[in-house]
């Protein structure tokens, strides 16, 4: 668990880059209606969280700084029993007041009235625009009252700064704290997959093994997914976002798996790929040798002053010996690697931030990932090669798609690869698949 003296800290941290006399607003996600009166479960909008922890919806983190003097006030929604009886408890302001290190918590019904009155006077506003609809319209309303308070001497903000700016990069720097949450994520997650391969027989069906990943996932306290699972048979794995999840799995085929947890906030985000029947065949078991080869040259590449762009170039080079020498694609290797001969069957980048969001935010600096890495800083790493029905190559390749996809840490020396607890080796995973059959 990430404390509240922790998250008070970021607050601190935002504070000191703020610029004198500002004030930052920060609103929370709202309910959203899956059919008519029912809703999807809450997720908390990620920057809001980041600066609260707090769960619930209608609520907004407003920030005041004059000189030294600093103001923290958290907007709630009133205590109701009635609403509390039938939808959950609310945590209201006297509690609020006792559980947050803030200096005021305020009703979320005062909102529109306490805003003018609070940022009067500030010079800049810092505030995430289009973030949540809410918030964009509360912030139309402060400014428009602010503006109509000419007449009591009201002064309106005559800057309004991006605060994704500043939030995206302390988010992109993990603490320890929040690496210890990923680290929880990412081995719920591994043994969700472990879960799969060691339940898999031919004949199931995909949403088969989305069952067991989800029960793994919601019996360790991670009740949903950080993103939609992905189980693809055969095929449907050269479906990069494929989350249908309902076909047959088929003997001889293999079935790939993306799925990774959502534990306290953080995301886990896990490929593996695996065949039906517990053996590779030996087409297979080439391509796969080959992501794997990818992979961990890959990985072997993380650390600081490195760049994802430099290991996706090696995973290339890789991808175009490999393809060459199996013949899936001909031709010079130089012209080969030079006409991006490879993209056909790796359509996808190398790999993301990972954090709050499972593609989390921070600059990359270029459409190729070429930020200098350093410590704190936490990717996935997921080469994977499609060779789809229709490909134009030996018809015993098609259909094969495999992706492998771990989560690193950056560290001082190299890196940590935090998803490690699930095997991926083709010995590793005939071994474990054939133990669980015996
Ligand atoms: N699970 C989505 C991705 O791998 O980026
Ligand atoms: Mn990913
Ligand atoms: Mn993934």
């Amino acid at each position: 668990m990430i404390t509240e003296q922790f998250f008070n800290g970021r607050r601190m941290s935002l504070f000191e880059k703020m610029s004198d006399n500002s004030a930052a607003v920060i609103f929370a996600a709202s309910e959203k209606t899956r059919s008519l009166d029912t809703e999807y479960h809450f997720r908390q909008n990620s920057y809001f969280y980041y600066l609260t922890g707090f769960n619930e919806p209608e609520s907004a983190l407003l920030l005041l700084k004059s000189g030294q003097d600093t103001q923290t006030i958290l907007f709630t929604r009133d205590k109701d029993k009635l609403q509390e009886i039938w939808h959950g408890r609310r945590l209201g302001q006297a509690q609020a007041l006792k559980n947050f290190d803030i200096d005021q918590a305020l009703s979320i019904n005062e909102l529109t009235q306490q805003l003018p009155e609070l940022v009067n006077g500030s010079d800049s506003l810092y505030f995430c625009q289009g973030e949540t609809p809410e918030g964009d319209q509360a912030v139309t309303q402060l400014m428009a009252s602010l503006r109509a308070g000419v007449k009591k001497n009201w002064r309106t903000p005559t800057v309004q700064i991006e605060l994704r700016s500043i939030l995206d990069e302390m988010r992109l720097f993990k603490k320890s704290e929040e690496v210890a949450v990923m680290r929880r994520a990412s081995v719920i997650s591994a043994n969700a997959h472990t879960r799969a391969m060691q339940f898999i027989a031919p004949d199931q069906f995909e949403y088969q093994l989305e069952a067991e990943i989800m029960h793994e996932f919601a019996s360790n306290g991670a009740r949903f997914a950080a993103y939609n699972t992905i189980v693809g048979g055969g095929h449907n794995a050269c479906i990069l976002h494929y989350t249908e999840n309902e076909s047959v799995l088929n003997d001889g085929d293999l079935v790939l798996i993306d799925a990774g947890c959502e534990f306290n906030g953080y995301a886990a985000d896990i490929t593996r790929t695996f065949p039906v029947n517990g053996k590779f065949s030996v087409e297979q078991k080439a391509i796969y040798n080959l992501v794997l080869k990818a992979q961990l040259a890959a990985i072997n590449m993380i650390k600081p002053s490195a760049q994802i762009k430099e290991a996706n170039d090696e995973v290339l080079k890789i991808f175009t010996q490999g393809l060459l020498d199996l013949g899936i694609i001909s031709g010079d290797f130089d012209e080969a690697l030079e006409q991006q001969a490879v993209k056909e069957f790796y359509m996808h980048g190398l790999g993301h931030w990972i954090g709050i969001d499972v593609h989390d935010v921070g600059d990359y600096r270029s459409a190729d990932r070429s930020r200098i890495l350093a410590p704190g800083m936490t990717l996935t790493i997921e080469p994977g090669l499609y060779i789809s029905e229709d490909a134009d190559v030996d018809p015993k390749w098609r259909g094969i798609g495999v992706r492998i996809e771990d989560d690193l840490l950056v560290t001082v020396d190299g890196n940590e690869v935090l998803t490690k607890d699930v095997v991926k080796t083709v010995a590793e995973i005939e071994a474990l698949m054939a133990q669980a059959q015996a």
